[in-house]
């Protein structure tokens, strides 16, 4: 099964693409995730998207693209994966659907994450995440079940996204707005778009878009 996550920032992609990772054993696919590993290590790429990700602008096409090709390559994602951040530009939504012709695989599900934007900056300014195995958090939809300890790994350490201040926020969105909300009506066309409610409970997304892929 192979799925794409759309949605804002803040929209849930990546708590219920973790979610289904585990639960069917597919590959969660994060460019952002990707990208900030880059980021971390100091690498051509980290140097490149840094400044960005920091101002909330995307990084390049090409670059996006080149990481996805070799990502999906990998031995880990034949028997599937879920795309969380990726197709984000008309740009890359054509060239992933070139790399799935040249591969002979195809995407089963778009899944839309709908969330007003009133929601989204007070959900993204109490993201936090466990350092050591990635889970995220929320101040207040989602604290860990004892406080200080990751409910997943039992770590001690979290951290808070650069790119989650309240200003970069509004650039992310305004990005969202010009360059992703236009390839929706691309996926609508090929008839695999699904439109989830997330605004509900994070349970409560889950149950609906498992309810749809047992479809
Ligand atoms: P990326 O990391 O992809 O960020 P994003 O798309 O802005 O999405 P987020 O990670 O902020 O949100 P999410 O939808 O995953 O929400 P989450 O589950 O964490 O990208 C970062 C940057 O990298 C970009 O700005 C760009 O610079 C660059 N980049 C990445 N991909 C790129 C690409 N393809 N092309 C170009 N540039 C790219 O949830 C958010 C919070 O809400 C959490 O605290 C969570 O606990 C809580 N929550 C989740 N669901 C619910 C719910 N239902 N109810 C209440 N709270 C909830």
């Amino acid at each position: 099964m192979n799925i794409i996550f759309l949605g804002p920032p803040g929209a849930g992609k990546g708590t219920q693409s973790r979610f289904l990772e585990k639960k069917y054993g597919i590959v969660q696919i994060s460019t952002g995730d990707m990208l900030r590993a880059e980021v971390a290590c100091n690498s051509d790429i980290g140097k490149q998207a840094k400044a960005l990700m920091d101002s909330g602008k995307l990084v390049s096409d090409d670059l996006i693209i080149a990481m996805i090709k070799n990502r999906i390559a990998q031995k880990d994602c034949q028997k599937g994966f879920i795309l969380d951040g990726f197709p984000r530009t008309e740009a890359q939504a054509e060239a992933l659907d070139r790399l799935l012709v040249s591969e002979g695989k195809t995407i089963d599900a778009v899944l839309f994450l709908n969330v007003d934007e009133d929601i989204l900056a007070d959900r993204i300014s109490g993201r936090f995440t466990c350092v050591q195995c990635g889970k995220i958090y929320n101040d207040i939809s989602n604290p860990p079940r004892v406080d200080g300890v990751c409910d997943a790994c039992g770590g001690h350490e979290f951290q808070r996204r650069a790119d989650d201040k309240r200003e970069t926020v509004v650039e992310r969105l305004k990005e969202y707005r010009r360059s992703t909300a236009p390839i929706l009506p691309f996926y609508e066309k090929k008839g695999c778009l699904y439109t989830v409610n997330g605004m509900l409970p994070a349970d409560e997304v889950t149950a609906e878009i498992e309810a749809f892929l047992k479809k």
